[in-house]
């Protein structure tokens, strides 16, 4: 297969770029990313090198662009991962999360339909809003009504429901998988945990928001990227998957458990004002992934964290070179161009 991978210059996009070109050496894999402040090429150097990999960089939403790839390329499949992940910038900026979640969705969406490409949209758990601390019991299924809270999740999944209508109207092989908080090696350290970890290493306060009562349910990234691959070989076309592992973990838990494994002191914790719409609990139901695609999680929370931290301390370049904004030099290093 050639398959057309968006955003694979960040964290969850860069990890399946991996996954895939290691694991399929006959498939080619094409990467489009702009490179926004999220896509850092380093992230691929241990790839970029691969036959079966090429790099692109351009806009999920220009249009043009698009359907002349598409028309070059002759992709039999499309994951897309591209998109404006963070909900705090979703709050200081709306309009980019419209411009490249929602219109660089149907732009894909478009050029799947024109030439008849397998599309995957990879969305989040957000979709569905949040749970109450006090009913551990309740958790996301397929069938959870879509109840946003931030601007980044109604941006999702007003693209889930673009993406559900070009199955049902247009009949175009689509699939979605919404995921739980991934975590893992390459993970942009301006979310939880790579920035609790980045800050910890440098004996600087942890922004912990509001009491730190929230809930993520953590998903390792590497568990994400076999169960995408599983969706896009063998998911029913038309339908949605949940991804997680049940691994819920308040945020408090999480920072203490990285400063534990730092060994460095909980006075470094600061309570700060909390987030606008801040989502209590997040929980998937992942029983129609495990059921019809056999799929199972291979990291628990403990061993995933661990694997993580340590990826962390093994590779200072990679983190340290994007707080300094070291990063945007390597694209023109690599391929001659200002970024
Ligand atoms: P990320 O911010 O690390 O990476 C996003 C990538 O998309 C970057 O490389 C960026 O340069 C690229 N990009 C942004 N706008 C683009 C555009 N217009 N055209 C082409 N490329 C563009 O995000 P992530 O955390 O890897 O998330 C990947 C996907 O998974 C997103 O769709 C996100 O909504 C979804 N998701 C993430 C999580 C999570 O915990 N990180 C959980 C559930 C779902
Ligand atoms: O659930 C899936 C979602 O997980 C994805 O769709 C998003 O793209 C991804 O960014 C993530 O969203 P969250 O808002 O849950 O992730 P974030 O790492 O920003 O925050 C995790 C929790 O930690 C959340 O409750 C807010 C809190 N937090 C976050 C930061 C950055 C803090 O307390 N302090 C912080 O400095």
């Amino acid at each position: 297969m050639k398959i057309l991978v968006t955003g694979g210059a960040g964290f969850i996009g860069g990890n399946f770029v991996h996954y895939m070109v290691n694991k399929y050496p006959e498939d080619q894999i094409v990467n489009l990313d702009l490179l926004t402040y999220a896509g850092n090429l380093e992230t691929l150097k241990p790839v970029e090198h691969k036959p079966n990999y090429k790099f692109v960089k351009g806009d999920i939403a220009d249009r043009d662009f698009i359907m002349d790839l598409f028309e070059k390329e002759q992709f039999d499949a499309v994951v897309n991962f591209a998109a404006e992940s963070h909900v705090d910038r979703s709050i200081e900026n709306p309009s980019i999360f419209v411009q490249t979640n929602v219109e660089g969705t149907v732009v894909l969406l478009d050029a799947a339909k024109k030439y008849n490409v397998r599309y995957h949209q990879v969305s989040t758990d957000e979709v569905y809003g949040d749970l109450p601390l006090d009913q551990p019991d309740l958790f996301f299924t397929e069938e959870t009504p879509l109840h946003t809270s931030s601007p980044y999740s109604s941006s999702k999944a007003s693209a889930d429901l673009f993406v559900l209508s070009y199955f049902r109207t247009f009949g175009l092989p689509v699939t979605i998988s919404r995921c739980s908080n991934n975590y893992g090696p390459y993970h942009f350290p301006e979310k939880l945990i790579p920035l609790m970890i980045s800050r910890a290493l440098a004996d600087e306060e942890l922004p912990v928001y509001g009491k730190g009562e929230n809930v993520r349910d953590w998903l390792h990234v590497e568990d994400h990227c076999q169960a995408i691959d599983l969706i896009l070989r063998k998911g029913r076309i038309g339908e949605v998957y949940n991804v997680g592992g049940h691994n819920e973990r308040t945020n408090l838990e999480v920072v203490k458990t990285i400063l534990k494994a730092l060994d460095k002191p909980e006075s470094l914790i600061k309570y700060v004002t909390d987030r606008p719409g801040h989502d209590m609990r997040y929980a998937i139901d992942p029983t129609k992934l495990e059921t019809e695609l056999g799929w199972k999680p291979t990291y628990n929370f403990d061993t995933g964290i661990a694997q993580t931290i340590q990826w962390y301390l093994d590779n200072e370049d990679w983190w340290k070179n994007i707080l300094s904004g070291e990063y945007a030099n390597y694209f023109e290093d690599m391929y001659g161009e200002r970024l």
